[in-house]
């Protein structure tokens, strides 16, 4: 059987079309993929890593009572985020409008339910900007997963994100460590990390995507708690 899709929501945006779609494939249940501007974003058939990208961020520190999560994609971090009752606070900022309806009205069918807890609050802006604005707010914990890597943008602008001047504004407000997930390794990016917080890790996550074997990798990036904003 050839692969089948079926597109469930279409929407144009400045930065070209974003499309939410069903794949199905010989004895594999049917899947949910999103691209943006014909390139694949992310599926719910391997999700391991965007929910470790959480997991491994909450195990790092001691109270993350507030955390922030740039990129919402399908919800898989901010889920797993809402999961550990220490978090008191999750903001999650996504630069789509549409795809943050699709969560809400149920095109993405988990969408609802996960919106629904009193902890989140979803901002449509560009990381970029949010965290220029962001003022005294200040977070525990800041999880990025808002494009694949330095090495294999979908957004060509989303490249200032994994530079100093950047990950600056970011250390600014963050109390405690900042997680970013790559799909590929990258020594810029290490090195940049490593000009602005106090230890950095590169953790590599293998992954199964069907027959093809992947390693993905989260940067771990800790502010030493004598530095930590208050
Ligand atoms: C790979 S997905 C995130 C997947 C998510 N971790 C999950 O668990 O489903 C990347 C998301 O970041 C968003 N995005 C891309 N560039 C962004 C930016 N500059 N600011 C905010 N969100 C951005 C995309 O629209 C997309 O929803």
């Amino acid at each position: 059987m050839p692969t089948e899709y079926a597109e469930v929501a279409r929407a144009e945006t400045e930065r070209g079309e974003l499309v939410l779609r069903t794949r199905r494939e010989e004895s594999a249940p049917e899947v949910l993929e999103l691209r943006a501007n014909g390139v694949f974003v992310m599926d719910t058939a391997e999700t391991s890593t965007e929910r470790a990208l959480a997991a491994a961020a909450l195990d790092l520190v001691d109270g993350p009572a507030s955390v922030l999560v740039g990129g919402l994609g399908l919800g898989f971090t901010m889920r797993e985020v809402l999961a550990d009752p220490r978090v008191e606070r999750c903001t999650v900022v996504e630069l789509e409008q549409a795809l943050v309806d699709w969560m809400r009205d149920g095109t993405i069918p988990h969408g609802p339910q996960v919106l629904a807890d009193e902890r989140l609050t979803v901002v449509v802006n560009d990381v970029a900007l949010a965290f220029a604005e962001a003022g005294e707010v200040s977070y525990d914990l800041v999880l990025l997963d808002v494009d694949n890597g330095p090495g294999y943008l979908v957004h060509d602008e989303n490249a200032e994100l994994y530079r100093v001047p950047f990950l600056t504004a970011v250390r600014r407000v963050t109390r405690q460590a900042l997680v970013v997930w790559s799909a590929d390794t990258s020594a810029e990016l290490e090195a940049a990390l490593g000009e602005v917080f106090d230890d950095v890790r590169a953790v590599p996550y293998p992954v199964q995507l069907g027959a093809r074997a992947e390693t993905y990798w989260l940067y771990v990036a800790r502010v030493a708690q004598e530095n930590a904003a208050t």
